[in-house]
Order: C-alpha cells, then structure tokens, then sequence
C-alpha cells in the first residue's frame, strides 16, 4: 500500500464516533469517553483543536492532533499548539502514515507562524526528530519522599475556581516561555473528565496545583503547576514544605513534579529534597518561527509542568 491508497484530511464534527473508535482500539488501557473528546478537542479556551486523519478503505485509520494554546514568548503572546494524541490503527502501520500526517501539520503550523511543543512517546519521537521539530530536553521529572514536615498552613487557600484575579500572575513571574496561564486556561485544564485536582490560591502571590494518583499500590502527590510572581519567589521553598505535608496528611509516600534545569524553582525544589526520576526517558520537542526559535530552543527559558501535557 502506498499513500496514493489513502487521504489526509481535517476531521470535522461528524468523525467524533469514528476517532473516538480509533483511539479506543489503540489504546483500550487508557479510553476516551464522549465527555473527555469534547473537552480535549472542543472546548479548549484558544478554540477546537487542530485534528487531522487518514483514511482508508472508507475507514478512519491514522489521527494527528494538536490542541490550541496561547504561548507567552519574552513579554509577548503568540500562537501554539500542542500535538498529541498521534496514533494509527495497528492493520495499517508501517505505511508512513504518521510520518506523512507529521509532515504535512508541520507544514501548515509553519505557514501560519505557530509555535510549537510536544511530549511524544518512545513510538513517535522519531517522527518528530525526523520532520524538524527541535529536541528541548528530556522531560524534567522530578520526585522527592514525602517526609513529614512542619507545614505553615495559612500560606496557601484552597478554591474551587479561579477568578480573573490571578491573570496577573504569571506575566508577573519573570519566566521567558510558557503556555499562558490565565483563569481561563487553568479552569479548563484543570476540569479533566474523571480527575481531581486541588487548586490553591497563595494570597496574591501565586498558585498551585495538585493532583493525587496512584503508581503501583504507592500513592502519590503530584505538583501540576506552581506559579509564583517574581517579587515572591522567597515563598517557594515554604510552599513546597507545606506540600510535603499535604501529601503525608493525604497519606502519600511520594512527591512529584516537573521544573526544568535552570528554571527560577529548581534550586528550592532540589533544597527541599526533588532529585530527577531516572525511569523517565521521554523527550520534550519544540518548534516555532526562525525570528522566535532562540528563545523557544532553550530549556532554561521555560515553565514546563505536567499542566502543559495534557495527558495528566
Ligand atoms: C507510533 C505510531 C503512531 C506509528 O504510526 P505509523 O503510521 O505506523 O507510523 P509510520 O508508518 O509513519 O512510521 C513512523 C515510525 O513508526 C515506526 N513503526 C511503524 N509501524 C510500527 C509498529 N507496528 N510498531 C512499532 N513501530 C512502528 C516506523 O518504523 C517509524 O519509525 P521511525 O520514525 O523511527 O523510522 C503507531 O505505532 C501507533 O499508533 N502506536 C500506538 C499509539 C502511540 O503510542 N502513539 C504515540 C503517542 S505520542
């Protein structure tokens, strides 16, 4: 077979019961309900994602995603997507139709001037490396035991939403590069179908998100999002203990999170104990104009949490 025997094309409202076929025989440990395709791929708040399919034989065979997202880049607010969700029915792999779905996205990101980024699994990476995405880094796993702290607890309140008032954070926190962080965003990405989250406001300094999971029969704590403004950064460190002791009040034996080397928290992660999780072997790609790519190809310059995936 070659790729004269099948068609590419943007899937439209009326492909949702044959996606949602597609990805639930590919992935039938992980499946989508109606709920989680209409919050994944509609109902994002920078509009419906981006969905790409191959067809073939009358059959939706091959799907190529990226979901909408706002990218702050040194001050300045530029369009970004984020792809995910790559996948081709196990009958008609090996064909190239990943490979060819790639290609043609990219190409249709670069002519509308979109950046980029992607958490791709040891199948696709190639994929990305091959159609000339950027390498960033390797995801910037962090974990730490939960050991019981003195936890300052008036530090942090916990909301059920997010109001417009925290939309001046995170232009305020002094990070280069990052999906932007509004209420907005936060309370969509934050609604995932059939997770809990804690959402915490910290007085009008900061926020922080957790969620709790289980790996094995360990429960787990994980940090999905801290921001802080840059005049409050000090806050940190006494953050991340009163984390430690939300999770051993949760009964959690472990801590994890995702904080960049050279990002302004690394150092206040690893004093209160945050080392790299080595099982994680997984790579981050980015891509974006010529004029921009300095600043989006390095690491350093980036908040990346397990917020920006939005697998979590
Ligand atoms: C990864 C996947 C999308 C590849 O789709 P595909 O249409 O077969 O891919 P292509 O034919 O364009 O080949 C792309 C790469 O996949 C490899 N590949 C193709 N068929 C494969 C198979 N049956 N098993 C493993 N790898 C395969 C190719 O060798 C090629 O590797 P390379 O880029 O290192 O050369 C597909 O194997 C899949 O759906 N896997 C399960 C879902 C998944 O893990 N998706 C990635 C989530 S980020």
């Amino acid at each position: 077979m070659t790729q004269s025997d099948w068609i590419m094309r943007p899937a439209t409202a009326g492909d949702k019961s044959a996606v949602l076929a597609l990805i639930n025989t590919v992935q039938p440990h992980v499946p989508w309900s109606p709920e989680q395709y209409d919050w994944q791929l509609t109902r994002g708040p920078v509009g419906p994602a981006e969905v790409r399919v191959a067809e073939c034989d009358g059959i939706l065979v091959s799907l190529y995603v990226g979901t909408r997202k706002l990218l702050w880049v040194d001050g300045e607010i530029r369009p970004c997507v984020m792809v995910q969700d790559v996948l081709t029915h196990p009958n008609y792999r090996g064909m190239g139709m990943l490979n060819a779905l790639a290609a043609s996205f990219l190409s249709e990101m670069r002519e509308r001037g979109d950046c980029g980024y992607t958490f791709p699994n040891k199948l696709s990476e190639n994929s990305f490396r091959r159609s000339g995405w950027y390498e960033l880094s390797p995801v910037p796993a962090l974990e730490c035991d939960a050991s019981l702290q003195e936890g300052g607890t008036d530090l942090a309140v916990e909301v059920s939403a997010f109001t417009s008032s925290v939309d001046t954070i995170w232009p305020d926190a002094g990070i280069a590069v990052g999906v932007m962080r509004t209420a907005e965003f936060l309370n969509w990405r934050y609604s995932r179908p059939g997770n809990v989250y804690r959402r915490f406001i910290i007085s009008d300094a900061g926020f922080l998100i957790l969620k709790s999971y289980d790996r094995g029969t360990q429960k787990v704590v994980h940090i999905c999002d801290l921001v802080l403004r840059e005049s409050a950064r000090a806050l940190c460190k006494p953050i991340l203990t009163l984390v430690k002791y939300f999770a051993m009040q949760s009964g959690a034996a472990l801590l994890t999170g995702w904080v960049p080397i050279g990002h302004p928290y690394r150092h206040a992660y690893e004093e209160v104990g945050f080392a790299r999780d080595t099982k994680n072997d997984r790579f981050i790609f980015t891509t974006g104009p010529a004029n921009l790519l300095p600043t989006i190809s390095n690491k350093s310059h980036w908040h990346m949490s397990q917020g920006d995936s939005d697998v979590y």
